[in-house]
Protein backbone atom coordinates (compact mmCIF):
# COMPACT_ATOMS: atom_id res chain seq x y z
CA UNK A 1 0.00 0.00 0.00
CA UNK A 2 1.46 3.75 -1.14
CA UNK A 3 1.84 5.69 1.79
CA UNK A 4 1.93 9.35 1.51
CA UNK A 5 5.75 9.30 0.27
CA UNK A 6 4.20 6.82 -2.42
CA UNK A 7 0.97 9.49 -3.79
CA UNK A 8 4.00 12.42 -3.61
CA UNK A 9 6.38 10.69 -6.00
CA UNK A 10 3.40 9.49 -8.14
CA UNK A 11 1.28 12.80 -8.63
CA UNK A 12 2.87 13.84 -11.40
CA UNK A 13 2.53 11.38 -13.74
CA UNK A 14 -0.53 9.99 -12.26
CA UNK A 15 -3.16 11.78 -14.91
CA UNK A 16 -0.86 10.20 -17.44
CA UNK A 17 -0.74 7.35 -16.36
CA UNK A 18 -4.49 7.20 -15.60
CA UNK A 19 -4.91 8.01 -18.84
CA UNK A 20 -2.95 5.10 -20.53
CA UNK A 21 -4.48 2.52 -18.45
CA UNK A 22 -7.82 3.98 -19.23
CA UNK A 23 -7.58 4.15 -22.92
CA UNK A 24 -5.51 0.56 -23.01
CA UNK A 25 -9.07 -1.00 -21.38
CA UNK A 26 -6.92 -2.39 -18.82
CA UNK A 27 -7.35 -3.01 -14.86
CA UNK A 28 -7.20 -1.05 -12.74
CA UNK A 29 -8.39 1.83 -14.66
CA UNK A 30 -10.82 0.72 -17.04
CA UNK A 31 -13.80 2.84 -17.35
CA UNK A 32 -12.12 5.62 -15.47
CA UNK A 33 -13.68 8.22 -17.22
CA UNK A 34 -17.16 7.26 -17.08
CA UNK A 35 -17.06 6.40 -13.43
CA UNK A 36 -16.17 10.09 -12.94
CA UNK A 37 -18.21 11.28 -15.72
CA UNK A 38 -21.12 9.04 -14.00
CA UNK A 39 -20.72 10.71 -10.38
CA UNK A 40 -20.77 14.01 -11.87
CA UNK A 41 -23.64 13.70 -13.86
CA UNK A 42 -25.60 12.04 -10.92
CA UNK A 43 -24.48 15.20 -8.31
CA UNK A 44 -25.11 17.99 -11.57
CA UNK A 45 -28.93 15.93 -12.16
CA UNK A 46 -29.36 16.40 -8.10
CA UNK A 47 -28.30 19.65 -7.98
CA UNK A 48 -25.41 18.90 -5.40
CA UNK A 49 -23.98 22.29 -4.31
CA UNK A 50 -21.56 21.37 -1.31
CA UNK A 51 -19.18 18.79 -2.05
CA UNK A 52 -16.14 16.91 0.09
CA UNK A 53 -13.83 14.69 -1.93
CA UNK A 54 -12.35 12.23 -0.07
CA UNK A 55 -8.44 11.23 -1.46
CA UNK A 56 -8.67 14.13 -4.08
CA UNK A 57 -5.62 13.58 -5.86
CA UNK A 58 -4.49 15.27 -8.39
CA UNK A 59 -8.44 16.96 -8.54
CA UNK A 60 -9.95 15.72 -11.65
CA UNK A 61 -13.12 15.29 -10.72
CA UNK A 62 -13.37 17.63 -8.62
CA UNK A 63 -12.13 20.83 -10.32
CA UNK A 64 -14.45 20.01 -12.95
CA UNK A 65 -17.56 20.78 -10.20
CA UNK A 66 -15.37 23.32 -8.98
CA UNK A 67 -15.46 24.94 -12.45
CA UNK A 68 -19.48 24.19 -12.66
CA UNK A 69 -20.16 26.36 -9.51
CA UNK A 70 -19.48 23.59 -6.64
CA UNK A 71 -18.16 24.51 -4.05
CA UNK A 72 -15.09 21.91 -2.65
CA UNK A 73 -14.04 20.94 0.36
CA UNK A 74 -11.25 17.53 0.06
CA UNK A 75 -9.39 15.55 1.94
CA UNK A 76 -5.87 13.78 1.14
CA UNK A 77 -3.00 13.10 2.85
CA UNK A 78 -0.02 13.71 -0.41
CA UNK A 79 1.57 17.41 0.38
CA UNK A 80 2.00 17.44 -3.58
CA UNK A 81 -1.19 15.89 -4.56
CA UNK A 82 -2.94 19.02 -2.06
CA UNK A 83 -0.20 21.16 -4.35
CA UNK A 84 -1.24 20.09 -7.97
CA UNK A 85 -5.23 20.51 -6.78
CA UNK A 86 -4.91 23.55 -4.87
CA UNK A 87 -3.50 25.64 -8.61
CA UNK A 88 -6.30 24.35 -9.98
CA UNK A 89 -8.53 25.14 -7.21
CA UNK A 90 -7.70 28.17 -5.15
CA UNK A 91 -10.85 28.62 -3.11
CA UNK A 92 -11.33 24.97 -2.59
CA UNK A 93 -10.81 23.87 1.23
CA UNK A 94 -7.91 21.32 0.78
CA UNK A 95 -7.33 19.46 4.46
CA UNK A 96 -4.33 17.70 5.03
CA UNK A 97 -5.84 14.04 6.92
CA UNK A 98 -5.05 10.30 6.93
CA UNK A 99 -8.62 9.30 6.62
CA UNK A 100 -7.32 5.76 7.89
CA UNK A 101 -7.85 7.72 11.67
CA UNK A 102 -11.22 8.10 10.55
CA UNK A 103 -12.56 11.98 8.86
CA UNK A 104 -11.31 14.73 10.13
CA UNK A 105 -13.09 16.91 12.61
CA UNK A 106 -15.91 19.11 10.90
CA UNK A 107 -18.02 21.79 12.77
CA UNK A 108 -21.01 20.22 14.18
CA UNK A 109 -23.17 21.99 11.86
CA UNK A 110 -21.12 21.28 8.31
CA UNK A 111 -22.68 19.27 5.64
CA UNK A 112 -22.23 17.93 2.48
CA UNK A 113 -24.67 17.22 -0.52
CA UNK A 114 -22.12 14.44 -1.81
CA UNK A 115 -19.38 13.10 -0.49
CA UNK A 116 -17.31 11.23 -2.92
CA UNK A 117 -14.19 8.58 -2.52
CA UNK A 118 -13.03 8.16 -5.96
CA UNK A 119 -9.90 5.24 -6.56
CA UNK A 120 -9.50 6.08 -3.01
CA UNK A 121 -11.21 3.80 -0.27
CA UNK A 122 -9.70 0.86 -1.58
CA UNK A 123 -7.10 1.78 0.89
CA UNK A 124 -9.17 0.52 3.30
CA UNK A 125 -9.98 -2.77 4.85
CA UNK A 126 -12.90 -3.92 5.33
CA UNK A 127 -13.67 -2.45 8.80
CA UNK A 128 -11.89 0.75 8.02
CA UNK A 129 -14.53 1.00 5.01
CA UNK A 130 -17.63 0.33 7.13
CA UNK A 131 -16.51 2.64 9.82
CA UNK A 132 -15.77 5.59 6.87
CA UNK A 133 -18.46 5.11 5.16
CA UNK A 134 -20.75 5.57 8.01
CA UNK A 135 -18.66 8.51 9.38
CA UNK A 136 -19.57 9.86 6.09
CA UNK A 137 -22.92 9.01 5.68
CA UNK A 138 -23.10 11.27 8.57
CA UNK A 139 -22.03 13.87 7.55
CA UNK A 140 -24.63 14.43 4.95
CA UNK A 141 -27.61 17.19 4.61
CA UNK A 142 -31.11 15.77 3.94
CA UNK A 143 -31.05 13.42 0.67
CA UNK A 144 -27.32 13.41 0.17
CA UNK A 145 -25.18 10.60 -1.46
CA UNK A 146 -21.69 8.88 -0.41
CA UNK A 147 -20.72 8.01 -3.68
CA UNK A 148 -17.69 5.68 -4.09
CA UNK A 149 -16.36 5.10 -7.77
CA UNK A 150 -13.62 2.82 -7.62
CA UNK A 151 -12.45 -1.13 -9.08
CA UNK A 152 -15.29 -2.05 -7.57
CA UNK A 153 -17.86 -5.53 -7.70
CA UNK A 154 -21.51 -6.34 -7.66
CA UNK A 155 -20.54 -10.09 -6.24
CA UNK A 156 -17.60 -11.46 -4.88
CA UNK A 157 -17.77 -13.84 -7.72
CA UNK A 158 -17.34 -10.97 -10.32
CA UNK A 159 -14.50 -10.01 -8.64
CA UNK A 160 -12.47 -12.68 -8.49
CA UNK A 161 -13.39 -13.72 -12.34
CA UNK A 162 -11.59 -9.95 -12.59
CA UNK A 163 -8.96 -11.14 -10.46
CA UNK A 164 -8.73 -14.96 -12.27
CA UNK A 165 -8.15 -12.47 -15.95
CA UNK A 166 -5.75 -10.02 -14.79
CA UNK A 167 -2.99 -12.56 -13.05
CA UNK A 168 -0.05 -10.94 -12.08
CA UNK A 169 -1.50 -7.29 -13.16
CA UNK A 170 -3.93 -8.05 -10.07
CA UNK A 171 -3.15 -5.41 -6.65
CA UNK A 172 -3.25 -8.23 -3.73
CA UNK A 173 -2.86 -4.86 -1.41
CA UNK A 174 -5.86 -2.97 -2.67
CA UNK A 175 -8.93 -3.76 -1.53
CA UNK A 176 -12.02 -3.22 -3.36
CA UNK A 177 -15.62 -2.31 -2.26
CA UNK A 178 -18.25 -5.41 -3.28
CA UNK A 179 -21.53 -4.03 -3.08
CA UNK A 180 -22.37 -8.20 -1.51
CA UNK A 181 -20.48 -7.56 0.79
CA UNK A 182 -21.77 -4.11 1.94
CA UNK A 183 -24.99 -4.71 1.68
CA UNK A 184 -25.04 -6.45 4.84
CA UNK A 185 -24.43 -3.51 7.00
CA UNK A 186 -25.62 -0.73 3.95
CA UNK A 187 -28.76 -2.51 3.22
CA UNK A 188 -30.49 0.42 0.65
CA UNK A 189 -26.73 0.34 -1.03
CA UNK A 190 -26.22 0.58 -4.75
CA UNK A 191 -24.36 -0.49 -7.91
CA UNK A 192 -23.68 0.47 -11.16
CA UNK A 193 -21.49 -1.35 -13.05
CA UNK A 194 -19.52 0.89 -15.30
CA UNK A 195 -16.32 -1.08 -17.41
CA UNK A 196 -15.46 -5.14 -15.96
CA UNK A 197 -13.27 -4.24 -13.35
CA UNK A 198 -14.96 -0.60 -11.96
CA UNK A 199 -18.38 0.64 -10.79
CA UNK A 200 -20.36 3.40 -8.55
CA UNK A 201 -21.18 2.64 -5.05
CA UNK A 202 -23.99 4.80 -3.70
CA UNK A 203 -24.98 5.28 0.15
CA UNK A 204 -27.88 7.46 1.18
CA UNK A 205 -27.78 9.33 4.96
CA UNK A 206 -28.61 6.77 7.79
CA UNK A 207 -31.65 7.13 9.34
C1 LIG B 1 -5.48 6.62 -6.75
S1 LIG B 1 -5.54 8.25 -6.14
C2 LIG B 1 -7.19 8.79 -6.61
C3 LIG B 1 -7.25 10.25 -6.86
C4 LIG B 1 -8.57 10.80 -7.38
N1 LIG B 1 -9.63 10.70 -6.42
C5 LIG B 1 -8.97 10.17 -8.69
O1 LIG B 1 -10.09 9.69 -8.81
O2 LIG B 1 -8.16 10.19 -9.62
C6 LIG B 1 -5.75 8.01 -4.39
C7 LIG B 1 -5.64 9.31 -3.61
O3 LIG B 1 -5.97 9.02 -2.24
C8 LIG B 1 -4.98 9.57 -1.40
N2 LIG B 1 -4.88 8.71 -0.21
C9 LIG B 1 -4.53 7.40 -0.17
N3 LIG B 1 -4.53 6.95 1.09
C10 LIG B 1 -4.89 8.01 1.87
C11 LIG B 1 -5.06 8.18 3.26
N4 LIG B 1 -4.84 7.17 4.12
N5 LIG B 1 -5.47 9.39 3.72
C12 LIG B 1 -5.66 10.43 2.86
N6 LIG B 1 -5.49 10.33 1.52
C13 LIG B 1 -5.12 9.13 1.03
C14 LIG B 1 -3.70 9.61 -2.20
O4 LIG B 1 -2.78 10.59 -1.76
C15 LIG B 1 -4.24 9.89 -3.61
O5 LIG B 1 -4.29 11.27 -3.86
Amino acid sequence: MLNSKGFDLWADGYDKSVDLSEEANEYPFAGYKKVLGTIYDIIKSENGKKILDVGFGTGILSKKLYDGGCSICGIDFSPKMIEIARQKMPNATLIRHDFTQGMPAFPSDETFDFIVWTYAIHHLDHSQKIRLIKESADLLSAGGKVLIGDVAFETINEMEKCKAQCGSNWDNDEIYPVLEVLKSVFPSAQFTKISFCSGVLSFTKRA
